[in-house]
């Protein structure tokens, strides 16, 4: 055999941002990278995984001025939630950073330096919206007002949710600050642009070999025909960032410094390992580079980032891989409502290795949205890993433990099966190494079935009834556990932990590649313990209902004038089945909208007062401003919850629940009982 010299890899996952708790959003783009350098450890190659918390930007810094506390502070405390949260789904980094850290100050300048250096970087003064009231800038989406084109209210600087219309923040008619409520007033200010349309043509050079999928460079295409513009790179202070040199009171903006963060994790790698920069960044570099990212984020790693790179010397990426998001029952996902699994609700109620599985089984190399059904979610783990793959162990083990004295036989009965299953190796690598994790599951449970279908034919519990019969009991049963021992090898990178207690069971130190063709006979194993349990509907009923009660604290908790946009990939809760106790449990009546107004400083709110026929009408705030001119709900009739325990909130007392209906973007739409119903009335 000739000795190949291992492949020396880097990978990243997208940095996730330090602004709040991880979401099953980020959970499968990093089970999806996870079990991708798993597998490349597992086929001996040299492979590196690296992330870190994106933490600079505006919505980080007002956050924590709202929470009274240091940005420092904050990006401390949501560090250690995410880390703890990657570490309970199994995510093995080989180094979890931060972009706020030393490494990526260093990072960040020298590519600034050298882009300058080399004439990409250009100042120019713009006019942008202040608020004097904030004594700051304001980013587009901090700005509202009316929408130019149809005068549809409430309506974000960058783009209107009604018409679909763009524009910039200064058409916007009456506009206003969404920090202070403040007019923003336009003010001169000095950015740092860089040169993106100067690197057009090394670009299209990168990207002619293969490094993003079809869909992508379709998108590519598109974003080239429309003509590449310079980017705007700097922020005025007040900003949570880096200063950049030469320049006080500048800093560099977000999405600049963020990218360059997995530099920075590499460079924090680097003082513990052996690793040298060049090596990996230069660029000459003959190792690999990845990059693991959603669909929302393409075009910062295919364009800004590749261009970074080239203009500063340095390496580019050998590709880029994205995928699609990630949807919850086949439904579109809801910015607007907030509501999705937190990684730790998920953790709190289910097996982090059931999902685990089902991403794997769902995921490929295309950009689809990728459906978390939790019916099929359910069914599969239960099917597959319980009624599949440890079943073989479970009918298999008791018979060498207490028959055979925990002793494997000399030799293998079935011989043919197990080269059936070694020959697999290849092709179920290959799968795993062009992400196409889906098919190779499938290829190991068809494997799955076979061994099952073997041990149903020899029937070793039948066997074991007569004296004559009894000794082929522990060959058969030899087989399946070499079986059991190939399928949780090629599931390694899938379920680690498993993999681990299956070596356990079999008196191995670990669960190797290149053992599978090496037969497990003569040898002593283990008592078996059950590695995974079925999966019941109550535990997913219950992660639901634990999701839907965080989104309404969340409703009522955050503070709605620094609220920036969700990832989007969000997942909308399904409502558990209750019984009619529940539902007569619940107070609805027609109210009468008496008053309805605006609320200083609140995004979203607008004050009703409601008459529901007694002595004192009901002041209930309603997330309903976006859709809403307060002065047409007057004297409409609409349907409460009137016994909804009241909420202290921000801006006032919330006596109850106004009811509207609403998916995703599409508006917010509230109840009205027919003509003729009037307050106070119950609705059963
Ligand atoms: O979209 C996001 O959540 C960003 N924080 C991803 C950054 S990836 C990389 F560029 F840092
Ligand atoms: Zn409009």
């Amino acid at each position: 055999m000739t000795h190949q010299s291992p492949r020396r890899i880097l990978v990243t996952s997208a940095l996730p941002y330090a602004n709040g708790p991880l979401h099953l959003g980020h959970i499968i783009e990093t089970i999806q990278t996870d079990i991708w350098v798993r597998a490349q450890k597992m086929f001996g190659n040299d492979c590196r995984y690296l992330c870190a918390d994106d933490t600079h930007g505006t919505p980080i810094m007002l956050k924590a001025q709202q929470m009274g506390i240091s940005p420092e502070a904050l990006i401390a405390e949501v560090s250690r939630s995410h880390q703890a949260d990657f570490a309970d789904f199994m995510i093995g980094f080989d180094i979890f950073h931060s972009t706020h850290s030393e490494e990526n100050r260093r990072m960040a300048s020298e590519v600034f330096l050298k882009l300058d250096a080399r004439g990409l970087i250009s100042r120019k003064t713009i006019k942008q919206a202040y608020d004097p009231e904030k004594e700051m800038f304001l980013p587009d989406r901090f700005i509202k007002g009316e929408c130019p084109k149809c005068g549809a209210l409430d309506q974000y600087g960058d783009n209107c949710e009604k018409c679909g219309a763009t524009y910039s923040p200064t058409e916007l008619k009456n506009p206003r600050s969404v920090l202070s409520g403040a007019t923003p007033v336009e003010r001169d200010s000095e950015h740092f642009f860089f040169d993106l349309p100067q690197m057009e043509s090394q670009l299209k050079q990168w990207l002619s070999e293969d490094r993003v999928q079809p869909a992508i460079r379709a998108k590519l295409q598109e974003w080239f025909d429309s003509g590449l513009q310079a980017w705007d790179i700097s922020r005025d202070a007040p900003y949570f960032g880096f200063e950049i040199p030469g320049a006080p009171g500048k800093f560099f903006y977000v999405w600049l410094d963020a990218p360059i963060g997995y530099m920075g994790a590499f460079l924090k790698l680097a003082e513990s390992t052996n690793l040298n920069f060049a090596d990996y960044w230069g660029e000459h570099a003959t190792s690999e580079l990845y990059h693991f990212i959603g669909k929302d984020i393409a075009y910062f790693h295919t364009l800004f980032w590749p261009a970074m790179l080239i203009g500063a010397g340095m390496r580019t990426p050998t590709a880029v891989f994205t995928h699609g998001f990630l949807t919850l029952n086949g439904e579109k996902m809801s910015k607007s409502r907030g509501t999705f699994i937190q990684a730790r609700t998920y953790l709190n109620h289910l097996d982090p290795q059931a999902l685990r599985y089902y991403f794997a089984a769902k995921l490929s190399a295309s950009i689809d949205d990728i459906d978390l059904s939790l019916d099929d979610f359910r069914a599969r783990v239960n099917s597959d890993l319980v009624g599949k793959v440890i079943n073989i162990a479970s009918r298999c083990a008791g018979f060498i433990n207490k028959q055979f004295n925990h002793q494997l036989s000399a030799e293998l009965n079935a011989p043919h099966l197990n080269a059936q299953l070694i020959a697999a190796a290849e092709s179920i690598q290959n799968r795993y190494e062009r992400r196409e994790t889906g098919q190779a599951m499938r290829e190991i449970m068809a494997l799955a079935d076979l061994v099952n279908q073997y041990i149903d034919e020899k029937k070793p519990w039948t066997m074991a009834k007569t004296p004559e019969t009894l000794p082929g009991v522990q060959g058969v049963c030899t087989d399946g556990l070499n079986a059991f021992r190939i399928l949780m090898t090629y599931l390694t990178p899938v379920l680690p932990k498993m993999s681990l207690q299956a070596a356990q069971f079999l008196n191995l130190p670990a669960l190797r590649w290149q053992d599978i063709a090496t037969p497990l006979v003569a040898h002593t194993i283990h008592a078996f313990e059950p590695l995974m349990t079925r999966i019941e509907p109550a535990a997913i009923d219950a992660l639901l209902a634990a999701t839907q009660q965080e989104a309404q604290a969340l409703m009522q908790a955050t503070p709605t004038n620094t609220e920036i946009e969700p990832k989007k990939v969000t997942i909308d809760p399904i409502a558990p089945e209750i019984d009619l106790n529940a539902f007569t449990a619940v107070d609805l009546r027609i109210a009468l909208i008496v008053q309805a107004e605006h609320v200083e400083g609140a995004a979203k709110l607008l004050k009703l007062t409601l008459d529901i026929g007694e002595e004192k009408p009901r002041q209930v705030f309603a997330g309903i401003k976006s859709a809403y001119d307060p002065a047409t709900l007057i004297g409409r009739h609409t349907v409460m919850v009137a016994n909804l325990k009241p909420r202290q909130m921000k801006f006032g007392l919330s006596e109850g629940m106004v009811l509207a209906a609403s998916q995703g973007d599409s508006g917010i739409f509230i109840l009205s009982p027919d003509a003729g119903a009037t307050a106070g009335m119950r609705v059963k």
